[in-house]
């Protein structure tokens, strides 16, 4: 179907071209951009023609100025076809305008102005047009068909690439791969770390930013761990200048650095705190150092200081892509995951059931139940037995969370978290063995006991919200965050209950209705399911943030 409909048209389209109407009225070629006539094939030669431009970076809305020019003064050309494409893929973009009467503006597909050819079949040995730069363009480069005769023709006589100085995520998944942290967001805001990477004819052409005055690097890996991968490198030293080079990782050490000047064509900007370097590579993946015999990688993203000199330091923040990408298609979705590894997502759900079951149920058990006779258990009461059981369950669960994060801290940007964490482990250390030594029921000085041990649970409890809520804006990078949120809810949830719960216990002080537990015990069953809820629903979106 598709075939028949182009053969259709490109008949069309070169009969228009040469034979019939040689005033370069070609819109059914723009697909193509071939005048292929009964068997014609392009010359196989290098063209005798190139495309220069005037400027080899563009803002949206600057104005480029694209000759077609013959090499020698005995090339000419009667007939031709230019279009703006984007680097790694076949779309076409910006608009054109001219003032050369040898040349006119089509329009290709639904794109208005998005073509220029030829007015007239006169021999021509430059013609210039203007092309206008779109928002949330990503690399461009112009193509064109060049003619002297209806079965005499060049195809694909290419510009250099012409870098977009602002960098776009618009054509992410469809012209480039991209990988950023957080998801889908765009090197336009100031906390998008960022990459992409799109084939072009001379190499890929790689662009990253992030917000750090020191580097940005990305590196191509067999596996996701570092070590034995290809690194290009972003870095600005003390006197500002940004350097791009290209490295080797031989360990989990600064990479050695090997030939820089494979990079060119190098774009870069260190403007309100954010880093930004594209270039162009000569060497393609399968120059890479790491002989792995396939072209899929795993990609890495990071960024973090550098010295004075620009040699870089350990990252703080990092991207690894949650599968290899095949980097010489650009039809690669777009993924990324935080790099954050499965141990931190442990020690993060340990934390969660820890603090949103049984650390939650056991004080609230502690405060509300106290009073309820019930039959003891074990020789103490009942409500006690279900306390200790649970706060010993959870002292336990904290201390292995805790142990976790410390065998294996990859990516962690720290913060706060760690702090609130370290000082939340001491004060529920402390929480038992202080029990332990607790005075008789019936002692005088019981109740400083009681008060101190309340206090520390109360302030053990605050620490833990802030330190839950931390470490779970560390981990989520769903774009809209909703695990805080979610965990907001929960805390609301649990407000609630302490609220019931606290006006149940004072009108019964106040001998206001009788003494059962009734009330206690629907409200706690209720109070459960919900926190049973609000886990899973946490515990789904860190299994996602693997
Ligand atoms: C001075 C430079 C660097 C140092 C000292 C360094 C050090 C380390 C260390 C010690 C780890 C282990 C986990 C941790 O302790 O956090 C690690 C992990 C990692 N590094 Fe680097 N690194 C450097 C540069 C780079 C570069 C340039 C890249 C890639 C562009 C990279 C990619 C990674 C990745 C993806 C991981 C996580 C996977 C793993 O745990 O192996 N690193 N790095
Ligand atoms: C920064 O890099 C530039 C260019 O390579 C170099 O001329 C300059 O001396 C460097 N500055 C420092 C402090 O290393």
């Amino acid at each position: 179907m598709e075939i028949h409909k182009t053969i259709l048209i490109c008949v069309a389209g070169c009969l228009s071209v040469v034979v019939g109407w040689p005033n370069g009225k070609i819109s059914a070629s723009c697909d193509n951009m071939l005048p292929i006539h009964g068997g014609s094939v392009p010359q196989s030669s290098p063209a005798p023609y190139i495309i220069t431009v005037s400027n080899t970076t563009f803002n949206p809305g600057d104005i480029i100025t694209v000759s077609l020019q013959s090499k020698s003064s005995s090339d000419a050309y009667k007939g031709f076809l230019i279009q703006a494409h984007l680097v790694g893929g076949d779309g076409i973009t910006g608009i054109f305008t001219t003032s050369d009467s040898n040349a006119q503006i089509l329009t290709c597909g639904t794109q208005p102005n998005s073509a220029v050819s030829h007015t007239n079949s006169n021999l021509k040995k430059t013609i210039t047009a203007f092309w206008t730069a779109p928002q949330g363009a990503g690399p461009v480069h112009f193509r064109a068909t060049v003619l002297t005769s209806y079965s005499h023709f060049w195809s694909g006589v290419e510009s250099e690439v012409i870098q977009a100085l602002q960098m776009s995520n618009a054509t992410c998944g469809s012209q480039k791969f991209c990988l950023m942290n957080p998801l889908n967001c765009s090197p336009r805001d100031n906390t998008c770390l960022f990459m992409s990477s799109s084939p072009s004819t001379n190499g890929y052409v790689y662009e990253m930013s992030g917000p750090t005055s020191g580097y940005v690097a990305i590196g191509f890996s067999d596996d996701q761990k570092m070590g034995n991968d290809d690194v290009f490198i972003c870095t600005k030293n003390s006197s500002g200048n940004i350097l791009v080079q290209h490295g080797y990782n031989t360990g989990t050490v600064a990479p050695t650095m090997r030939n820089v000047s494979s990079a060119g064509s190098i774009v870069s900007s260190y403007k309100n705190g954010v880093l930004k370097c594209s270039f162009i590579t000569s060497s393609n993946s399968s120059t890479l150092q790491r002989a792995s015999g396939s072209s899929s990688y795993y990609v890495f993203l990071v960024s973090g200081p550098s010295n004075a000199d620009g040699k870089i330091q350990k990252h703080t923040k990092m991207v690894i892509s949650s599968h290899k990408v095949d980097l010489s298609t650009t039809t690669s979705v777009t993924t990324s995951n935080s790099g954050t590894s499965s141990v931190v997502l442990g020690h993060g759900s340990l934390m969660l059931i820890a603090w949103m079951t049984t650390g939650s149920i056991g004080m609230i058990m502690a405060r509300y139940m106290k009073s309820a006779a019930g039959k003891p258990f074990l020789g103490k009461a009942a409500w006690f037995q279900v306390h200790f059981f649970l706060m010993i369950l959870t002292v336990i669960l904290t201390i292995i969370a805790f142990i976790m994060v410390f065998v294996n801290v990859a990516g962690w940007s720290g913060g706060v978290h760690p702090v609130l964490g370290c000082i939340v482990m001491i004060l529920s250390f402390f929480q038992p063995f202080a029990a332990l030594f607790r005075p008789d029921p019936k002692h005088e000085r019981r109740f400083i006991f009681n008060f101190g041990h309340g206090i520390n649970a109360f302030v053990i409890k605050v620490l833990a919200v802030a330190a839950i809520f931390l470490g779970l804006i560390l981990v989520d990078i769903s774009p809209n965050q909703w695990m805080p949120k979610v965990m907001g809810g929960f805390y609301a949830w649990e407000v609630l209950f302490y609220i019931i719960l606290e006006t149940n216990m004072h009108l019964k002080t106040k001998d206001i209705y009788k003494n059962d537990y009734k009330i206690e015990i629907v409200a706690l069953a209720i109070f459960i399911c919900g926190n049973l809820a609000f886990l899973v629903a946490l515990l789904v979106g860190i299994g996602q943030s693997a």
